[in-house]
């Protein structure tokens, strides 16, 4: 990785420490120079020409993110956030009262409160896999629960939002498949900064958001939809005219491939941000990516380590770029200020939105330092630094 090079891409990256990547992070400028040449060309020719002009371009970011993510084009949807395309997914797998859903302690609070809602309307089950002592998902249990339980759906976020672990996804998909269980990936935290291989995975559903380690625009995200899912004839419920043709008073025909996951309405100045974005970490290598920044990562959870009175909350044979953090006996705004007057950014996990993981840590809220392949080691001391001197 040429990080030079990253580096002088990346703009917003020279003034502060930013380490914010799992929030939203700094786009390199091919990203934010598409978005912004898109919208000028807007404004003067309209949004609906343009579209038509810039056709090919926009269809460039259905190649990109299939070349990421090891599928064909037609296994990918744009979706507005990673939220709006795992609804969509959730909507279209087939569930009735009685059915459960399989899913993790760690799992995106808005996962949750879609599932409660299921529970709510249609009457499923909701049941956790086990963890195992170093906070990796206990496969085991989970094989002889599809044995056992009306299983629906496994749902597993990749990297969690508030825990650096990385989830043994391969494993599980391995287990659905035997099962011949619907399988849903979230894997807004881990596409980015790592590879992501669909078909590693086995997964029918896997939803990403381009804002995070992505680097891309906000409001943008995608989906993958397995081609199980498509020869299966699932659809979102409520499919619109781009997923759907309207073919009789009270009749309509699925559009073929993950595009009837698709709503009409795109802000195509972002689509092709996101696309510059996919195709720069193509570029990069995803491979190249995850050694540079498991070798971060790695070095500055040991520099933080060895600071007198701070503590890692992230437990898991396998960690990812999401690191959680406290000092004793400092408070939240307290740290919250120090690192602010120090210019770094970060964000806040907080147990309002990991109700069951935080609580087993005995922790409310930690300090999220999300490093990426734009930060180097001298900005890891630094952090470091600021953290001793508190
Ligand atoms: C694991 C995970 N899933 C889903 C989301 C939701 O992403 P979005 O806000 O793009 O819908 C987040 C956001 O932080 C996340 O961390």
């Amino acid at each position: 990785l040429d990080i030079h090079k990253v580096r002088k891409d990346t703009r917003g990256c020279h003034d502060k420490l930013f380490f914010d990547s799992a929030g939203a992070s700094l786009s390199p400028s091919v990203v934010t120079d598409a978005v912004a040449a898109y919208l000028k060309e807007e404004e003067l020719i309209g949004g609906y020409r343009l579209a038509e002009l810039q056709q090919d371009a926009i269809n460039g970011f259905y190649s990109a993110t299939a070349q990421m993510l090891g599928c064909r084009e037609d296994n990918i949807a744009l979706s507005y956030n990673a939220t709006d395309a795992f609804a969509k997914a959730l909507s279209s797998v087939p569930l009735k009262e009685g059915d459960v859903i399989v899913t993790t302690d760690g799992d995106y609070i808005s996962n949750f409160v879609a599932f409660i809602s299921l529970k709510k309307k249609l009457g499923i089950h909701i049941i956790r896999m086990n963890n195992r002592e170093d906070g990796s998902i206990d496969i085991k249990y989970l094989d002889k629960l599809l044995s056992i339980q009306n299983v629906a759906l496994v749902s597993v976020s990749h990297v969690p939002t508030s825990s650096g672990v990385i989830q043994d996804v391969e494993g599980i998909g391995k287990i659905c498949r035997r099962h011949q269980v619907w399988y849903m990936v979230d894997a807004c935290q881990s596409v980015g900064q790592m590879p992501v291989d669909v078909h590693k995975i086995g997964c029918d559903f896997l939803s990403a958001t381009g804002r995070k380690f992505l680097r891309g625009p906000r409001g943008t995200g995608f989906l993958y939809v397995s081609d199980r899912v498509l020869e299966s004839n699932l659809s979102p419920l409520f499919p619109d005219m781009r997923g759907a043709l309207w073919t009789g008073v009270e009749s309509y025909k699925l559009v073929e491939g993950a595009r009837r996951y698709e709503l009409w309405e795109y802000n195509y100045a972002n689509v092709l941000g996101l696309k510059e974005a996919i195709n720069y970490g193509n570029k990069l290598g995803w491979d190249n990516i995850y050694n540079y920044n498991q070798s971060l990562s790695a070095a500055f959870r040991q520099k933080l380590e060895a600071i007198e009175g701070v503590s890692l909350y992230d437990n898991g044979p396998q960690l990812s770029n999401i690191i959680t953090v406290r000092k004793e006996g400092i408070e939240l705004d307290r740290m919250k200020k120090h690192l602010t007057d120090h210019n770094i950014y970060f964000s806040v996990a907080s147990a309002t939105n990991a109700i069951i993981d935080m609580p087993e840590k005995g922790i409310d809220w930690a300090i999220r330092l999300s490093p990426h392949y734009f930060n180097t080691a001298e900005e890891c001391e630094q952090v470091c630094t600021v953290l001793e001197k508190l």
